[in-house]
């Protein structure tokens, strides 16, 4: 059998997204990112005997909306998320108001592989450049939005380091976000990101993965002392990254008792790039962690719950009931296959409703995500020596079974069974 085009059956793909996933690096990708973050349109609650009276067709499309529901699930606060988003839209809009020129305080990201680091960021990001921009507008009424053109507003300017950074790399992916040319030497670079940080009007630079940066090269010394630079650009710095107090970044840096901030004296290699720079005697970050999900207290463990809970309200499987992943042996079982790391449990889910889809099962069970492997799908982007490939718990046995069906599983939630401590409450 062929697939005929059946336009008569109208337009039903409206969760499919045309082209390929906005590049958030550039302001262009950034700006439509942001218009769309929150519009995804999850798939109907159908009842089992709604999807069988679909036309075959009809049931294909519900089954591809379903799906697309499960990988497109929202971002959920959590505990963790909230304590860094807070810090960061408060500190990126305290900075943005202040009048007088100067270095503001920067912020630092700091947390393991695959923990949200860089949508908890980027989306607090977001929240602060849709107030700033409602702000602005009555400032500036028509916008230029034209690529190419030099006055383009770009309040947020949100970019990777490449893997193994050079001064030069980082400059050129500054460069990039606003699609401005690259100049030859590192002055010249040097002078247009500082150019295009001010024409761009960017309050916000956010400079992801910065742990790829390894500091006991000369090059990355320059890079380092750069990057404390761009804090005399009146921008907001934020540096995301895995292991930042192990990372080399903070060489040369205490924190100040007082402030329990991270505190960079002046660069005094007699080569800075920036004449202000000579004026400043200090720039200052504070550090926020972002943790995974404990199972050691009472708050941690419903921390946990209230997220499994949200997840389970996004999925659309046929034999789901309530509690499947929040009752029984399914959060323990759960916590154990990604140590409370939230985009491991994304992806074990994700993949476990598709096997639940194509054996028919309909459900998430322990034993069903038993047979599925997380997988991190494109780990090319990602740099190993960096920490940015999380450790995946392995051989993980589901719960026993107990033998007489009519004795109800011990709900062994509260049980310390003395994982691995980390975030709680
Ligand atoms: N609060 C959240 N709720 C739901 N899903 C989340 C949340 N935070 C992160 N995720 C998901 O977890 C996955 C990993 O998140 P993200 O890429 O932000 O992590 P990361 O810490 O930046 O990882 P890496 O170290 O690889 O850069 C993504 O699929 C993301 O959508
Ligand atoms: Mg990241």
């Amino acid at each position: 059998m062929t697939d005929q085009p059946a336009e008569n059956e109208g337009p039903i793909v409206p969760f499919l997204r045309i082209g390929p996933p906005p590049d958030r690096t550039r302001w262009e990708g950034w700006q439509q990112w942001r218009r769309i973050r929150d519009t995804f349109i999850p798939a109907p609650r159908l009842s089992l005997r709604q999807y069988t009276d679909l036309s075959p067709r009809r049931r294909g499309l519900h089954d591809l909306h379903r799906t697309a529901t499960h990988v497109n699930m929202r971002l959920q606060e959590t505990p963790m998320s909230m304590r860094v988003s807070g810090l960061m839209r408060g500190r990126l809009q305290n900075n943005a108001l202040k009048v007088e020129p100067g270095t503001r305080d920067g912020l630092m990201v700091n947390g393991g592989g695959f923990q949200g680091k860089t949508e908890t960021a980027c989306s607090a990001a977001a929240a602060f450049e849709d107030l700033w921009r409602a702000v602005q507008r009555q400032r500036l009424p028509e916008q230029p939005q034209d690529p190419g053109t030099r006055d383009v507003f770009v309040p947020v300017a949100y970019c990777r380091l490449p893997v193994r950074a050079t001064p030069k790399a980082l400059c050129k992916t500054i460069l990039d976000v606003y699609g401005d040319p690259h100049p030859n030497n590192l002055d010249g670079l040097i002078r247009s990101v500082r150019d295009a940080v001010r024409d761009h009007e960017t309050t916000a630079l956010l400079i992801d993965d910065v742990t790829r940066l390894r500091l006991h090269r000369g090059d990355d010394q320059d890079t380092l002392d750069l990057i404390r630079e761009l804090m005399d650009l009146n921008v907001t710095l934020v540096l995301i990254g895995v292991d930042i107090p192990h990372s080399g970044l903070l060489r040369g840096a205490y924190i100040d008792p007082r402030t329990k901030q991270w505190v960079f004296p002046d660069v005094k290699r007699g080569k800075s790039h920036n004449e202000a720079a000579s004026t400043q005697t200090e720039r200052r970050f504070d550090m926020v962690d972002l943790d995974p999900f404990g199972y050691t207290t009472p708050a941690g463990i419903s921390a946990f719950l209230d997220h499994l809970a949200g997840i389970e309200e996004q999925l659309r499987l046929f034999r789901s009931f309530d509690g499947m992943l929040t009752t029984g042996e399914m959060p323990e079982y759960l916590f154990r296959r990604t140590h409370g790391i939230v985009g491991l449990l994304r992806r074990l889910v994700e993949d476990g409703c598709t096997e639940a889809i194509t054996s028919g099962e309909e459900r998430l069970t322990p034993e069903l995500l038993a047979r599925t492997s997380i997988r991190l799908g494109n780990l090319a982007d990602l740099d190993p020596d960096a920490g940015e490939i999380p450790e995946i718990p392995q051989d993980i046995k589901p719960p026993q079974q107990p033998q007489k069906k009519s004795k109800r599983p011990r709900n062994t939630v509260f049980d310390d069974r003395g994982d691995r401590p980390a975030a709680d409450g």
